[in-house]
């Protein structure tokens, strides 16, 4: 037998899942146009080559979905959307005007074991910034994702946003006089710390064979918790100067809402700036809501020059349960919403109650036509259900009459009117 249920870690979006969505998309696009940010789109499908080059051993090795098409040729459902953005900004960033500020909410499809937050289907809200000045960049994508957070209702009680920088990284690293490969397998240790107990994390680093000293400076990196420390640290091992453009950026950022994490790197390879992620402050939500970060060469695997880029994605499982769980999604978007339900309890009035409906409809109303007679007791059930403001009734005197009565469902004021009045309807229903 044929099962019902979607394919695993994708959902059906039913009206009331649909409305949501629709209400959070709505508010990215909102949010992303305030900041002069462009739409954007790219294809479901492209070539895995695309993620081999800067993506990441994980999601190459576990996450994507790849095939060979008829003509033998190796490609992907998209896991991500930087690759094809970047492959878009490549063909014109020549002649485009500096900085390129897009934006797009793609879905995307990731082979995952699905968990609360993790889903093998999610759209995600791109916003990357191409080709900006000093930081300039950087600031502008952390204050249009703190933006979109107030713009949900949402403020520092509720989120938090956690900084890193990996070019301050790198810099330690140097010192510490690892080689590519130790980097390279570090940054893998780094990302997964925080998901795994300090046996299973000192047993990583093990297997990497550093030296104690190594080893004792690692982990008091780690253990920094706020920017004083990072300051406090870097100037100890005198490399106070690979941390001044960080701690530029970070002067200009709101505090309540920013913090440093050392353990903050991000999973995916190309980033070579700033990198964050943003969580809720409920523990339950544990997962990301959103992740980014700057990378200087992107362009390079299409032998372009490099050209600076920063931005994020932010999905919108997490999100979705982010505003269940701080109670910020609003009613009219919990409930369906229509303006005026249009019934009749004279079934000769079906054809005036269509031809009305559409009168309403020209005035940007919203109507929905019952297509049957419905009893009185009915029509405030079927209304409530829908959402209807205002309810019509033509009974049998009504026609005879050429009349309609409507009636506010929520003062329960009710008024008649002519048939052909409906300036006045379009008054009274407001
Ligand atoms: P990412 O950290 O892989 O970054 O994903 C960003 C966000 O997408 C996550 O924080 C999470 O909210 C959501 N997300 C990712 N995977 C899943 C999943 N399996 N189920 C549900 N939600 C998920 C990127 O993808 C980068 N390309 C973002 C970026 C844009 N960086 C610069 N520009």
């Amino acid at each position: 037998m044929l099962s019902k249920k979607p394919y695993r870690g994708t959902r059906d979006f039913f009206p009331k899942e649909q409305r949501l969505r629709e209400f959070i998309f709505e508010t990215m696009h909102k949010c992303a146009l305030k900041y002069g940010f462009e739409p954007y789109d790219g294809p479901l499908l492209e070539e895995v080559a695309l993620y081999q080059a800067k993506s990441g051993e994980e999601l190459i090795n576990d996450q994507i979905y790849s095939f060979n098409d008829r003509g033998e040729r190796f490609v992907a459902i998209r896991p991500e959307m930087t690759p094809t953005l970047a492959r878009m900004v490549a063909q014109i960033h020549k002649e485009e005007l500096k900085p390129i500020r897009w934006f797009s909410i793609p879905n995307l499809m990731r082979y995952e074991k699905p968990q609360r937050g993790r889903l093998r289907e999610h759209w995600q809200f791109n916003c990357d910034i191409f080709g900006a000045s000093g930081r300039l960049g950087e600031l502008e994508i952390l204050n249009l994702a703190i933006s979109l957070f107030k713009d949900f209702g949402a403020n520092a009680e509720h989120f938090e946003i956690r900084i890193n920088d990996r070019a301050v990284i790198d810099s330690f690293f140097n010192y510490l006089k690892l080689s590519e490969e130790q980097v390279y397998r570090i940054y893998k240790i780094i990302d997964k710390s925080k998901k795994v107990d300090e046996a299973a994390l000192d047993k990583m680093i093990g297997e990497l064979k550093l030296e104690d000293s190594t080893v004792t400076s690692l982990k008091k990196y780690l253990n920094l918790t706020s920017f004083d420390e990072l300051n406090t640290f870097f100037s100890e091992l005198g490399l106070s100067d690979s941390i001044s453009e960080f701690n530029l950026l970070i002067d200009k950022l709101n505090k309540d809402y920013v913090l440093y994490d050392p353990c903050i790197v991000r999973g995916l390879d190309y980033y070579t700036g700033v990198v964050f992620e943003i969580f809720d402050k409920n523990p339950e939500n544990r997962r990301a809501l959103c992740g980014g970060g700057a990378y200087a060469n992107l362009l390079q695997i299409f032998n372009e020059p490099p050209l600076a880029g920063v931005g994020f994605g932010l999905g919108d499982v997490t999100l979705t349960d982010f505003l269940n769980g701080h109670n910020l999604v609003p009613e009219r978007v919990r409930e369906p919403a229509i303006d005026v339900l249009f019934t009749f309890q004279d079934e000769n009035a079906l054809e005036i109650s269509l031809e009305m409906a559409n009168k309403l409809r020209d005035r940007n109303l919203s109507v929905l036509s019952v297509f049957e007679k419905l009893k009185m007791q009915r029509v405030f059930k079927v209304a409530e259900k829908r959402g209807a403001r205002f309810t019509t009734i033509i009974g049998s005197n009504e026609l005879d009459n050429k009349k309609i009565i409507i009636k506010n469902l929520e003062t329960k004021e009710q008024k008649e009117f002519s048939f052909d009045d409906i300036d006045s309807i379009v008054n009274f229903v407001g």
